[in-house]
């Protein structure tokens, strides 16, 4: 690795702390449990500088109020202060490293509708189904969750310049967070390779937008070797204050069912960060006593970018292997060497949880069952309802279990795949001319609602619905 070096303007400023918002103490921590080394939170590092293993942020708690923390979180429910709206600083006492409320950068994020999908459910085969729409988030997306907290550590750290790897949602957030804090953001996303509504928002916040020739993979590569030799700040998921925004998914999903634990929490998998940040989220409310049990934690993955799967559900002594040239639809979660997957083996042992694969063709149909639901989602979202079909016909979900599946990203994000899906047209490799000319790797649309052209004339369309509704 090269050594440190300073960008021309440097992109950094001077670390300031402000005065703690409590008395607890927060630190990093390395995960490997051969090393565990800990530092200071203050310092601008994402692995472990003896080991290069992922690191957490631990805190000391200050406990003696922890009995009165749900009936506070609640409280604030009522209150109009952005930090309070907020979703994410609600939570505040579990993220202690903010230290003071003028380093908090906010849009305000979180508050997330539980909606019941009642189709999506007797299409999966349960009783009932709850689906928290983390895409009703500011940019779309759960990144927003995580991208608060991140942004504030950038903040406290003096950071005038921001960069993150994306499939999309990651690099629009990032943008809109940046724009918000008066950084630079600078985005590194896979060419030709994003949902066209994810693109649009970076440039609208500003952000430097590079297309990498290449992949996710290799954008994430060389965004990490960018940050590790310059003072642009890295805010991918593998930054732990990225997580703690992203854990607080748990509390907020247990604050609105009146702190009951569901069951199941079922979620897409690609980087694995979410997947590690709300089994650490559920940990943490656990050890503090805040609820009394885990809901399993399952992971859904494409199964062409499914290597915690291929782990979960193989030789797990052959260790866990990335996956070269992953390939799905679901440009989200289009990635074969997820970052975080060590903390996500950690979060589905914690927690009793699984991990599964599911074929383009069932996160397609998956995804217009949940439009049925008048909730409606990006593809990656979608996997979770194909999962759950998938596992209760395997027997590994009860149809009696109360689940809540985590829908990721708003179904704006896409347009494209979900018109393509209900005119019948979508391609598996749509980027290969030979299949779009032979009709090879075309899904089946069962579920499609296609536009129907008709005269400008009222006799005619009449006659359309007349047709239609008979049926
Ligand atoms: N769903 C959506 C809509 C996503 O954008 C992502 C990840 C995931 C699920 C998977 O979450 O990576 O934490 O396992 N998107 C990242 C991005 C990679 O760059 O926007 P994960």
């Amino acid at each position: 690795m090269a050594g440190f070096r300073t960008l021309p303007h440097s992109f950094m400023t001077q670390p300031s702390f402000g005065k703690p918002g409590s008395s607890t103490r927060t630190y990093l921590q390395c995960i490997s449990t051969t090393c565990q080394a800990t530092f200071e939170a203050s310092e601008k590092i994402y692995r472990c500088p003896r080991c290069q293993d992922l690191l957490d942020v631990k805190y000391e708690w200050d406990t003696a109020a922890v009995s009165n923390w749900k009936g506070l979180f609640d409280q604030r429910r009522m209150s109009n202060r952005p930090i309070d709206v907020s979703g994410v600083w609600r939570f505040r006492e579990l993220l202690p490293f903010y230290g003071s409320e003028d380093a908090i950068v906010t849009l305000p994020e979180g508050n997330t509708t539980i909606f019941s999908a009642p189709r999506s459910a007797s299409y999966a085969g349960v009783t009932r189904l709850a689906v928290k729409h983390q895409g009703l988030n500011p940019t779309g997306s759960f990144k927003d969750n995580g991208m608060t907290t991140g942004a504030t550590q950038a903040n406290k750290l003096g950071a005038r310049a921001v960069a993150c790897a994306s499939t999309g949602n990651t690099s629009a957030s990032m943008a809109a967070y940046a724009a918000r804090a008066g950084m630079r953001g600078i985005v590194f996303i896979p060419g030709g390779q994003i949902a066209f509504g994810k693109l649009s928002q970076s440039m609208d916040y500003g952000a430097v937008t590079l297309q990498i020739q290449g992949d996710f993979d290799d954008a994430m590569r060389i965004v990490q070797e960018l940050a590790a030799e310059t003072d642009i700040y890295l805010l991918n998921s593998i930054n732990p204050f990225r997580l703690e925004g992203q854990k607080t998914i748990a509390f907020e999903m247990v604050q609105q069912l009146d702190w009951r634990v569901p069951d199941r929490v079922v979620l897409p998998g690609g980087n694995l960060g979410n997947s590690s940040a709300i089994g650490k989220g559920f940990r943490e409310l656990f050890d503090l006593g805040l609820i009394d049990r885990m809901p399993k934690l399952t992971v859904i993955q494409a199964e062409g970018a499914s290597p915690l799967a291929a782990y979960w559900q193989g030789d797990r002594t052959a260790g866990f292997r990335p996956v070269e040239k992953a390939f799905t639809l679901a440009t989200a979660i289009k990635i074969g060497q997820p970052v975080s997957w060590k903390k996500a083996i950690r979060a589905l042992e914690w927690t009793d949880g699984s991990c599964i694969s599911v074929s383009e063709q069932e996160i397609a149909d998956a995804k217009a069952i949940i439009g049925r639901d008048g909730v409606g989602c990006e593809p990656a979202s979608a996997t979770t309802v194909a999962g759950i079909k998938k596992m209760v016909a395997t027997g590994d979900i009860h149809p009696d279990e109360d689940i809540v599946a985590i829908l990721t990203g708003n179904g704006l994000k896409d347009p494209d795949y979900t018109i393509n899906y209900h005119l019948g047209e979508l391609y598996q490799h749509a980027e290969r001319r030979m299949e779009l000319m032979t009709g090879e790797g075309l899904l089946d649309s069962p579920f499609a609602n296609r536009p129907i052209q008709v005269r400008a004339e009222k006799a005619a369309i009449l006659d359309v619905l007349e047709q239609l509704l008979k049926d």
